[in-house]
C-alpha cells in the first residue's frame, strides 16, 4: 500500500466506502472538518485503488486515532496493520509520544488490533456512541509511541 494526505477531491469515494463499513458513518461533513482542521488525512492506495483510510488528530505531545478503516473486501488481509504502523511512524515524526483511541466493546476487530499493537484500555466513556439499540459505550485506549 501506499499513502497519500486525503484531499477534498477523494470525499466521494471515501464517504462512499464509509457508508458501506459503518452503521453510524462519518459524514462528508465530518472529513471536511478534519481536512480543515489540519489533521493528518490519510489514504491508502493499492494499485492506484482505495484500500483505506485514516484520521488522526494530534494535540502537542498526543496523538489521537479518530477513525481508522479498510474496505470491507479488504478486511483481514493486514491492511489495517499496515496502516496503523504507518500511523505510529508520521505520529512520532510530527513530535507525538503517546497514542490515544476510542473503540465500541462490540467492534472485536477494532479491539483485536489495538491489543495486538500495544494498546491499553486506560476508560471507559459511557453512553459515547449512537448504537442501533440505545448508545453504546467507548473503550477508550492508549500506546506509548
Ligand atoms: C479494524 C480494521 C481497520 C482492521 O483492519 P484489517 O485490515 O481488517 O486488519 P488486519 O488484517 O491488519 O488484522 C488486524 C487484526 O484484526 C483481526 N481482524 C480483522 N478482521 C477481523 C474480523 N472481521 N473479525 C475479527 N477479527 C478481525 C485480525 O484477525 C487481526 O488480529 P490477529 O492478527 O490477532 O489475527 C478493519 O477491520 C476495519 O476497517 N473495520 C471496520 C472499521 C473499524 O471498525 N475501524 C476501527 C474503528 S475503532
Amino acid at each position: 500500500m501506499n499513502y497519500l494526505p486525503m484531499g477534498e477531491a477523494d470525499l466521494d469515494a471515501v464517504t462512499a466506502a464509509e457508508d458501506r463499513i459503518y452503521p453510524f458513518p462519518w459524514t462528508r461533513g465530518n472529513f471536511l472538518d478534519s481536512l480543515n482542521s489540519g489533521h493528518t488525512v490519510l489514504l491508502a492506495r493499492e494499485e492506484g485503488r482505495l484500500a483505506g483510510y485514516a484520521v488522526m488528530m494530534q494535540v502537542l505531545d498526543e496523538a489521537h486515532l479518530l477513525n481508522i478503516s479498510v474496505l470491507p473486501e479488504l478486511q483481514g488481509g493486514g491492511r489495517g496493520t499496515a496502516l496503523l504502523g504507518h500511523l505510529f511512524a508520521t505520529a512520532k515524526d510530527q513530535g507525538a509520544t503517546r497514542m490515544f483511541l476510542e473503540v465500541r466493546p462490540s467492534n472485536l476487530a477494532g479491539q483485536r488490533l489495538y491489543l495486538r499493537h500495544g494498546f491499553l484500555e486506560i476508560g471507559r466513556r459511557k453512553a459515547y456512541y449512537p448504537a442501533l439499540e440505545g448508545r453504546e459505550d467507548a473503550i477508550v485506549m492508549a500506546r506509548d509511541l
